[in-house]
């Protein structure tokens, strides 16, 4: 059980951090990776501060882990610039390779980023305070969709590389890379997220200029030397900076042609609208969420409050497949916010390293103001903090707060809180819910808790055009990663999974020709002298 006394004195001191999880020295990174050089940035640098707070016999102080290149406008620009001669229009070695060329890139670099495991796991957990389990997870599971990729890529081109005959017309369509891909992840999954349009970004020929998220920046430092070795020059850049300097002055120019990016949907629109031919851009986007967890009456509810404790707690809420809202019928609310409460409290608070740990401190600066005053309306509103311990707050740790009964007047009703407050929301009749879901700004997924079937597929087939996931009882998540993962409304644009990844980083180009001797002929020459890299029935076995 967490005490006041365990949150007030949560921060190590310097000398009580385990060996194993001391960052060796500050990191001052000033490389950046452009045109397959490491170039050292001699301009400003960005101070990187740990949510982890250090205790001395001053106070407590928030650590300051190292700096990163706070690169200006000319620079990112040598960065996209580099991309775009790789691309070279599209005759660039890149775009122009094999896919089993560009499947040997990839895996060498997958060989060297495993190397690099202890080292980015350990920064996970210093820039955005993620806990070692759940950062192993990420690193391992990076790994695994990189594999899972290259398998997905060697079947598609596998069925590519054949011929169809079609009403008197030879053809052989291919998928081909749209050009220079902008990619942007989130501080959430500063590494996994950004590598699953990264990845199949690069991998369908495309050229990159990829700027690490705001948070979880220096963990992808480890991986530079790597980039630079494993792909030609140009292909793949990594800037760093302020996201108006850099990357608002690269979508100025026009010249990219798809902007993958995870975050949110105000980053994502100032961006999109500074590019100057819309039509000519894609977007690849994962942006807010409000996922609701919906309790009906008849319900199992250990596992509906076990899964809703992960849900809208694991990583301290900050996923953008939380659950945000909890819906839960009268006449079981009492139970649920007893057994919710209970389990919450059970919650192990600490630093990211120490064993069994579940909350931690938070990254973002500010978050737990901004917390504290979604309490604060919510309260002004009506509704109590009801657990215990609930809000409780030291520098940049927030312990969750649980707000009953919360309702449409409180910011936290709509609002992503991103974070660990939890509210929930009484109901009595069904309709309430569905209208919530209806109107709400965001269609990412949800959750139905219930035993009754018939409660169930009605209300399956209330939200299935208004959300890309259903839950049955259980929680909202992204995997497993062969399943679809959008969003409708606000939530998202295109569909990610490893699949679905590589259709959307490329469309599909076709060679036709009159089903007839000369075509064929023609068509056999050019194949049987390995004339064309494009038009080649080679399999990938
Ligand atoms: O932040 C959003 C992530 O895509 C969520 O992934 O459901 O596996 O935590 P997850």
């Amino acid at each position: 059980m967490t005490d006041k006394t365990l949150i007030q004195n949560l921060f190590p001191a310097q000398e009580s951090i385990p060996e194993a999880y001391r960052l060796p020295e500050y990191i001052e990174q000033r490389e950046y990776l452009v045109d397959g050089k490491l170039i050292d940035w001699e301009g400003d640098l960005n101070p990187i501060k740990s949510p982890v707070c250090i205790k001395s016999p001053q106070g407590l102080t928030q650590a300051v882990i190292g700096s990163t290149p706070l690169m200006d406008e000319t620079a990112a620009l040598s960065a996209l610039d580099a991309a775009v001669r790789a691309y070279d229009t599209g005759r660039g070695e890149w775009p122009t390779s094999s896919v089993a060329e560009r499947i040997q890139c990839v895996e060498s670099f997958l060989g060297r980023m495993r190397q690099q495991r202890t080292a980015v796991v350990n920064l996970l957990m210093w820039e955005i305070g993620k806990n070692l389990k759940d950062s192993e997870k990420e690193f391992d599971r990076t790994c695994d969709y990189i594999v899972d990729t290259i398998n997905a890529l060697k079947e598609l081109d596998r069925r590519s590389s054949r011929f169809v005959v079609e009403q008197g017309t030879i053809g052989q369509v291919r998928r081909v890379p749209f050009g220079v891909s902008l990619c942007m992840g989130p501080y959430n999954y500063p590494l996994n997220e950004t590598f699953t349009t990264l990845i199949p970004a690069l991998i369908m020929g495309n050229t990159v200029v990829f700027k690490p998220a705001k948070f979880g920046v220096l963990l992808i430092r480890p991986l530079l030397e790597a980039f630079r070795d494993s792909f030609p020059p140009g292909v793949i850049n990594v800037i760093y900076g302020r996201g108006r300097e850099t990357v608002g002055a690269l979508m100025e120019t026009g010249k990219i042609d798809v902007f993958a990016f995870i975050g949110t949907n105000k980053g994502a629109s100032d961006l999109k609208r500074l590019h100057p031919k819309p039509h000519r851009l894609r977007g690849i986007l994962g942006l807010d969420a409000k996922n609701p967890g919906i309790i009906l009456k008849d319900v199992d509810m250990d596992n509906a409050v076990s899964e809703c404790v992960t849900g809208s707690l694991s990583f301290n809420g900050q996923r953008c497949t939380a659950l945000k809202i909890i819906f839960v019928h009268q006449s079981v609310a009492d139970d649920f916010l007893k057994k919710f409460n209970a389990a919450v409290s059970r919650l192990k608070p600490g630093m990211p390293w120490e064993p069994g740990v579940a909350l931690t401190p938070l990254p973002e600066p500010g978050k737990t103001e901004f917390l504290n005053k979604l309490v604060a309306d919510a309260r002004q509103h009506g509704a109590e903090v009801v657990n215990e311990l609930g809000g409780e707050t030291n520098e940049t740790f927030f312990f969750p707060a649980v707000l009953y009964p919360v309702n449409s007047s409180m910011r936290v009703y709509n609002e992503e809180q991103f974070g660990p407050v939890i509210p929930v929301v009484p109901y009595t009749d069904i309709g309430e819910v569905i209208d919530y879901v209806i109107e709400s700004n965001f269609g990412q997924q949800l959750s139905i808790f219930g035993d009754n079937s018939a409660d169930v597929g009605m209300l399956i087939d209330s939200f299935c055009n208004q959300v890309g996931r259903i839950n049955l009882n259980a929680q909202c998540q992204r995997g497993p990663d062969t399943f679809p993962f959008n969003g409708r409304k606000d939530s998202a644009a295109g569909t990610l999974s490893i699949e679905d990844a590589l259709l959307q980083f490329s469309i599909r180009t076709l060679v036709a020709a009159k089903h007839n001797e000369d075509s064929k002929a023609m068509i056999t020459r050019i194949i049987a002298n390995r004339e064309s890299s494009y038009l080649s029935t080679d399999f990938i076995f």
